[in-house]
């Protein structure tokens, strides 16, 4: 029996020049299991990881970020604030930004690349709205096909001046911002990208600006500008912020993903004879709609709180093998779980029953289409899995087998694939996996750590 869980073969780098910048690398994953045991300290979470390079940035004074997640996403946000003047220091196990406030931010020389990352192109552009000068975005092949009018359009009603591919819909977008005025807007789409962006614009804008969610929303922003120094008022998903405030360098210790948790929770549920202690998880509750899921669905899961005065909750969590039912997964629960739905569909195909996941729109429009791809993907190992408009159905039980599949460039959907072939007894090729690397570069380490 092979120690580790995988035994990892014929790591190819073919680079073609496809038009679809895909990097044509592909890994094989032979499985050989016997359980999952041992502990994962989990990495930082990648949305308090940007968030606090751009608060870092647009503060006063030196902020210290430790546990930052060094995934590409996360390595793009600071490039960008490099590019915009910020000195940020990387060392060993801190980072260190010497903010010099909103109007330290200068015009950039050079195009701000934001590669793969959503949270960057959308809350900078919310940043940038309020700054007098000349800025140009840019990003990957996925970035260039994601939805960014549901931030330029507003931003452009406060004052800024934004152009782009059809009409500021999508990059490339050159942005001149300056003088806002502030917003009182209901959100379209429950998204917290967009709320971050109008949020920060209005920290910039003269007078109060309220924004007004359809569905709660991560509030990682909201709970960084307090710890900042900031003021902001949220009230059953109506937040109001008065422009004009000047943030405060303050010291912060990123917590683990619970994100990139789930792809070992779902592994330690799926995978017989397991147990997996999963060390310092985020547990904000906008974020951990998969732990309520699983526990409907019967997983043998404990969670140990922290008990810390930390600006974000986090706590240790225990994974067994479990028996588990299919369930209903729609309404106010999508957003606080919208990017765990590739690895609870894996889990759905485990589960006695059916699953069904709706309202999910929004899955259309993420690094890929998530509904595509979980479905075909998923389908090529043997899944029973049916795409729907809003979401999907998946049909319990299945055994799967191997085969070869694609990330499509998409970071979730390589892990899901990962995790999938742990239960397969024939090989799976993975094609393009160092995807994986934009929010997890340690992934294959963490896996193969388990014995
Ligand atoms: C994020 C918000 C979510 C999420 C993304 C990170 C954030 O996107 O899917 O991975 O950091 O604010 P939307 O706001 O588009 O839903």
């Amino acid at each position: 029996m092979h120690p580790y869980p995988f035994e990892l073969r014929n790591l190819n780098w073919n680079i073609n020049d496809t038009d679809k910048g895909d990097l044509m690398e592909s890994i094989q994953l032979q499985a050989s299991v016997n359980g999952l045991k041992g502990e994962i300290e989990i990495p930082g979470d990648k949305s308090i990881s940007h968030r606090s390079v751009m608060f870092g940035s647009i503060a006063k004074g030196i902020t210290r970020v430790t546990n930052f997640l060094p995934g590409d996403d996360c390595l793009s946000t600071i490039s960008c604030f490099r590019k915009l003047g910020v000195k940020i220091e990387e060392n060993q196990d801190e980072l260190i930004i010497h903010g010099n406030g909103f109007e330290g931010l200068q015009e950039p020389n050079e195009i701000l690349d934001v590669g793969n990352s959503g949270t960057t192109i959308r809350l900078l552009l919310g940043i940038l709205a309020g700054r007098p000068f000349f800025s140009s975005l840019v990003g990957d092949h996925s970035i260039g096909k994601r939805p960014m009018t549901r931030v330029t359009e507003p931003l452009k009603t406060m004052g800024a001046q934004i152009d782009g591919r059809k009409n500021g819909a999508y990059t490339p977008i050159s942005i001149r911002g300056g003088h806002l005025n502030p917003i009182h807007y209901q959100l379209p789409v429950a998204s917290a990208q967009v709320k971050s962006a109008l949020i920060l614009a209005g920290l910039q804008a003269e007078g109060e600006s309220t924004i007004i969610e359809t569905a709660e929303t991560r509030d990682h922003t909201e709970r960084m500008i307090r710890k900042f120094g900031g003021v902001v008022e949220t009230n059953n998903r109506v937040i109001t912020v008065k422009g004009g405030q000047t943030l405060e360098a303050s010291d912060i210790h990123v917590p683990g993903d619970i994100s990139s948790a789930a792809f070992f929770l779902v592994a330690g549920a799926i995978v017989p004879k397991s147990e997996i202690l999963l060390k310092n998880v985020g547990l904000n509750p906008t974020r951990t709609g998969i732990i309520e899921v699983m526990q409907k669905m019967g997983a043998d899961l404990e969670i140990s709180l922290h008990d810390d005065d930390s600006f974000e909750p986090t706590g240790d969590i225990t994974i067994r093998t479990s028996n588990l039912r299919g369930t209903v997964i729609e309404g106010d629960l999508i957003p606080r779980l919208i990017d765990e739905i590739p690895i609870i569909a894996l889990l759905a195909t485990q589960a006695e029953g059916k699953t069904v996941i709706k309202d999910a729109e929004e899955l259309k429009v993420k690094e890929t289409n998530r509904i595509d791809t979980v479905v075909v993907e998923l389908t090529k190992l043997g899944a029973k899995i049916e795409a729907t408009d809003d979401g999907m159905i998946i049909t319990g039980g299945s055994t799967l087998h191997g085969g070869t599949v694609s990330s499509h460039g998409d970071h979730r959907i390589g892990m899901m694939l990962a995790i999938a072939a742990l239960l397969c007894n024939d090989t799976v090729t993975l094609e393009n996996p160092s995807a994986i690397a934009v929010s997890y570069p340690n992934f294959f380490t963490h896996l193969n750590d388990l014995k």
